[in-house]
């Protein structure tokens, strides 16, 4: 008996070591950690119940019956991130390239059958050459019920991808359907097709981290929703985040006490607004004020900058905050930010987040670009996402709420539950100077007149209070 649980132990080693100490060492040398080291860092010690340690591929192609390695490439399993469940699968490098074979997928596919199962959130560390070559359509096939897989579970579970590695071809499509998709800086990248391709095809010069980097992702595409410096502040972010999000879409979202009084004053709120109704001033004050310790997870910081989303907590629970940003494009709509905030708030109405929408809006941005864009389309998305929304919205104006922006940001007609008006609040079809310029395009010459109109206008219509 010794001698087999010897062996055991043995096999159990050799597993750990993936692809052999060589490939390890190439790993560190990029500034990556290993998959297991990933998942050590990522949940709570000693908490990490592995699945599959021995299972292999099954190929017999280009001599692969002569390479197998314990695990083929994917470390699968479950843990806790702060006491609470949570499965992850996190792919090898320094085994064929974490490349998928299809014993590969159906590993992952297994515990992702488990979270929902149970209802806990899933977590994919990504670190992949794509399709194992040698396995040929075998592995799309994988790739296929993963994909599958990832649009059962979505609204059901969370699930969030971090990128930490190449991810490259249709794997990318994965990470895409997920929740959130978290990327590590100058180490990680995402593309449909590599820089050769694109070559080949458009004739541009790219770099791979020019073409899907970090850098690319969070700040043009808006692919990815946060970026970090290395594998380790990823994944310790990647804890933070987890503390607000619910196990499932049929439970509330975990309490954290607080010391911070809820009937906290703010008086230095009192000045935030300023009186020149076209002065910018930073929303993200009012947000980290407003919520629990000043503690917000936001979500892609660096793109569309004219509206704010993200994570915080009012009284320890957690809550969705959207919220214009004056301090860019003057805080208008347009099609980034349309996009960017209809994700948010229907992740929010699936997973029993309330929303907290902070107004302060001119309308939606105009143009050819915009138009050319799709900007009626896309701006649609996000007044059907409020619309659609039954998880409590508590909507105040700051400042401006003007045309069609305003029934767009949780206005009460959309069933905003609670809407208050801040004591600036400015809510009216469209500026008191445009609204003369056209009604009273006659006194256009007159100066005089047309201030006095506007006056008129804006004490007749922009109402606040
Ligand atoms: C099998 C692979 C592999 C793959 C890498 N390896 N990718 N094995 N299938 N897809 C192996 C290499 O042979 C090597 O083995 C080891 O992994 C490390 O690879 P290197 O090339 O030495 O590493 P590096 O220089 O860091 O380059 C990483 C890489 C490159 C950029 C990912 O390996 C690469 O371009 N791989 C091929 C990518 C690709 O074309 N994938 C298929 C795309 S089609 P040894 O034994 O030397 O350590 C696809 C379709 C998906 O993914 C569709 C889904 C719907």
């Amino acid at each position: 008996m010794n001698t087999i649980i010897r062996k055991l132990e043995q096999k159990r080693e050799q597993a750990r070591l993936g692809g052999g100490q060589r490939r390890i060492d190439n790993q560190h040398s990029k500034g990556k950690l290993t998959a297991r080291e990933r998942i050590d860092l990522f949940l709570d010690p000693e908490s990490f119940e592995e699945r599959d340690m021995f299972v292999e591929h099954r190929c017999t192609d280009f001599g692969m019956e002569e390479q197998t390695i314990s695990g083929d490439g994917v470390v699968t399993g479950f843990g806790t991130v702060n006491g609470r469940l949570t499965f992850v699968y996190s792919q090898d490098f320094t085994v064929f390239g974490g490349s998928l074979s299809a014993s590969h997928a159906e590993k992952i596919c297994k515990i992702m059958d488990q979270a929902m199962k149970v209802g806990a959130p899933i977590v994919g560390l990504n670190d992949s050459g794509g399709a194992r070559i040698q396995e040929g359509v075998d592995s799309l096939a994988g790739y296929a019920e993963v994909f599958q897989r990832n649009v059962s579970a979505s609204g059901v579970i969370p699930q969030i991808s971090v990128i930490m590695g190449p991810c490259a071809g249709g794997a990318v499509y994965s990470p895409a359907i997920t929740d959130f998709i978290f990327m590590v800086k100058d180490s990680s990248y995402m593309f449909v097709t590599g820089p050769d391709v694109v070559k080949t095809v458009t004739h541009e010069e790219v770099t791979h981290e020019e073409l899907g980097g970090a850098t690319t992702h969070t700040q043009i595409s808006g692919v990815a929703d946060r970026a970090f410096e290395n594998d380790v502040e990823t994944l310790l972010y990647l804890r933070r985040f987890l503390d607000f999000l619910p196990a499932n879409n049929k439970e509330k979202t975990p309490v954290r006490p607080t010391t911070d009084p809820h009937n906290r004053a703010e008086p230095s709120l009192d000045t935030l607004i300023p009186d020149n109704p076209n002065k910018p001033y930073d929303m993200m004050e009012l947000i980290t004020k407003l919520i629990d310790e000043g503690d917000f997870f936001e979500i892609q910081p660096e793109y569309a900058g004219n509206i704010i989303v993200g994570f915080g907590r009012i009284e320890g629970s957690t809550i969705g905050i959207v919220a214009n940003q004056p301090m860019v494009l003057a805080g208008c709509l347009d099609i980034s930010s349309s996009i960017k905030a209809a994700r948010f708030v229907r992740f929010c109405d699936c997973f029993n987040i309330p929303l907290v929408t902070l107004v302060d809006v001119p309308g939606f941005l105009p143009g050819t670009s915009q138009e050319y864009g799709g900007i009626i389309k896309h701006g649609a998305k996000l007044l059907f996402a409020y619309a659609e929304a039954t998880v409590p919205k508590v909507t105040v104006i700051t400042r401006k709420a003007y045309g069609g922006a305003y029934d767009v940001m949780s206005s009460k007609h959309l069933r905003g539950d609670v809407n208050y008006a801040w004591p600036s609040a400015e809510i009216a079809v469209m500026g008191p100077k445009g609204a003369v310029e056209i009604i009273f395009r006659q006194d256009l010459g007159d100066t005089e007149k047309i201030e006095a109109r506007t006056e008129e206008y804006r004490q007749a219509y922009v109402k606040n209070g």
